[in-house]
């Protein structure tokens, strides 16, 4: 887990007041509601209108690409340097001019993504250093009029579109560089201009590049739901992009939550998706060598579509815009994994089954699918299981697998010794009706009293 969390939750709470508490909580989705939610903090919750149709083919998804790029890539020690050195305005900005990307990188990025089998891509438009990829009238700090000499973000775009995928921003509300980014808190003159400012920026990226699939805000510091408008701003959002959804990190529900560097499941009913480094930074850090095992990828993955929710899984282009190649190398593995295996993450439903020592589920219809990670040999055994297999097979070969089914468990039985896929292989069970699991059965009513011992 990344200690950034820490780090910034620390900050935020030390520059101090209630937004800075909003903002931390939004951004962590860790809500503890004091007391009963009052009607307009309800509707709050609601997703916005037309949230059925317009989330549908992500749900399907499941599997997604963030990228995050940016000024902070030239100094390759994380995208909070800025803030967490305390790297003066003037001294950052140079950076701007050094920002020289080699051309179309994001044609690599999104054949990268297709390849590990992701489906939609999100890209840093603006982080909280408030340098902007995307041609902007509101300011001189973006890509056509710094270093790069062109427009990123439309670069982007168009490459994740060639490759077939969904698209859309990140735009971060907090900014560094603007000098009413963090004053905006104090006087409604300040906050009124860089409302409009900010405002002005989602209306330019909902108006300059096509359909977006997504928008993906982010940390809401120093105003509330109310500073920022946000409202209006989602409003104005799904007038110009029909078809969008937004996340929840200006502070209102937005089509789904967002669970940071964990994977834990928002109650039923709410979209979700869980997005992740694969090291410990977001943008691109030179020395990070934590890296995540592709093995730890494609668990986490299924966890995700176990529990109804998507994965959205980070890569930090180096200031060129090439890969890291560590990402390419996890993302290469996970890859070859979803290719063959891809049909029991795709289109998930929430699964009921989640109890085992050495594997992992997920679940379309009545098909349970039993994704082991640490082969236990010739024999694969699943207690608890409330509902009938009618049949079961090999997902990747489709080879039939036999099986027993007792009262507290089912057997797969005459498989190999050693684990026939890489890093997780994956049982299809055909079951009566939606499998479930009951361990509380096991722990209650099996015989416990010994037989001729
Ligand atoms: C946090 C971080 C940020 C990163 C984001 C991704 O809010 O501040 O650097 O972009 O999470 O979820």
């Amino acid at each position: 887990m990344s200690t950034i969390g820490i780090t910034r939750r620390d900050y935020l709470a030390g520059l101090g007041g209630g937004a800075a508490a909003a903002a931390i909580t939004a951004t962590s989705c860790k809500r503890k509601e004091t007391k009963p939610a009052q009607p307009a903090e309800k509707a709050a919750e609601a997703p916005p209108p037309d949230h059925e149709r317009r989330i549908q083919w992500w749900r399907q998804a499941k599997f997604g690409m963030f990228v995050h790029w940016g000024l902070y890539s030239v100094l390759g020690r994380h995208e909070w340097a800025m803030e967490e050195e305390g790297i003066p305005v003037a001294a950052y900005e140079q950076l701007a001019k050094q920002f020289k990307p080699k051309s179309n990188p994001a044609r690599d990025w999104a054949k990268l993504a297709k390849r590990a089998g992701m489906k939609y891509m999100v890209m840093t438009s603006k982080h909280h250093e408030g340098f902007c990829h995307f041609d902007t009238k509101l300011t001189n700090y973006c890509a056509p009029k710094q270093g790069p000499g062109r427009d990123l973000a439309r670069e982007f775009l168009e490459a994740a579109r060639a490759e077939g995928l969904r698209c859309g921003f990140y735009y971060s509300l907090m900014d560094w560089h603007h000098p009413d980014g963090a004053r905006c808190a104090n006087d409604e003159q300040t906050r009124r201009r860089f409302v409009d400012y900010i405002h002005g920026q989602i209306r330019e990226l909902c108006t300059n590049y096509g359909t977006l699939d997504i928008l993906w805000y982010d940390v809401a510091w120093p105003l509330d739901a109310q500073g920022w408008e946000s409202q209006k701003m989602n409003d104005m959002v799904l007038k110009l992009q029909p078809d969008i959804i937004v996340n929840n990190r200006n502070l209102l529900a937005g089509d789904f939550g967002t669970p940071e560097q964990e994977i834990v499941a928002e109650k039923e009913g709410r979209d979700w998706e869980a997005c992740m480094t694969m090291n410990e930074s977001w943008g691109y850090h030179k020395a990070d060598d934590n890296w995540k095992s592709p093995k730890t990828i494609v668990r986490n993955l299924i966890t995700c579509a176990r529990d109804g929710g998507n994965y959205l899984l980070n890569i930090g282009p180096k200031p060129d815009g090439a890969i890291p190649e560590e990402s390419v190398r996890i993302l290469s593995t996970v890859g070859a994994w979803t290719d063959k295996n891809g049909s029991a993450i795709y289109g998930a439903e929430r699964c009921k089954v989640r109890d085992s020592l050495f594997a992992n589920f997920s679940r379309k219809g009545n098909t349970l699918y039993i994704h082991v990670h640490f082969w236990p040999g010739d024999a694969v055994a699943i207690g608890g299981l409330q509902t009938k297999v009618k049949s079961a097979r090999l997902l990747t070969t489709g080879k039939p697998v036999n099986f027993k089914q007792e009262e507290f468990r089912v057997q797969f039985t005459g498989l190999p010794a050693t684990a026939p896929d890489n890093p997780v292989t994956v049982i299809a069970a055909e079951c009566e009706s939606e499998p479930t699991q009951d361990m509380q059965n096991i722990r209650k009513n099996r015989p416990r009293e010994q037989v001729g011992v």
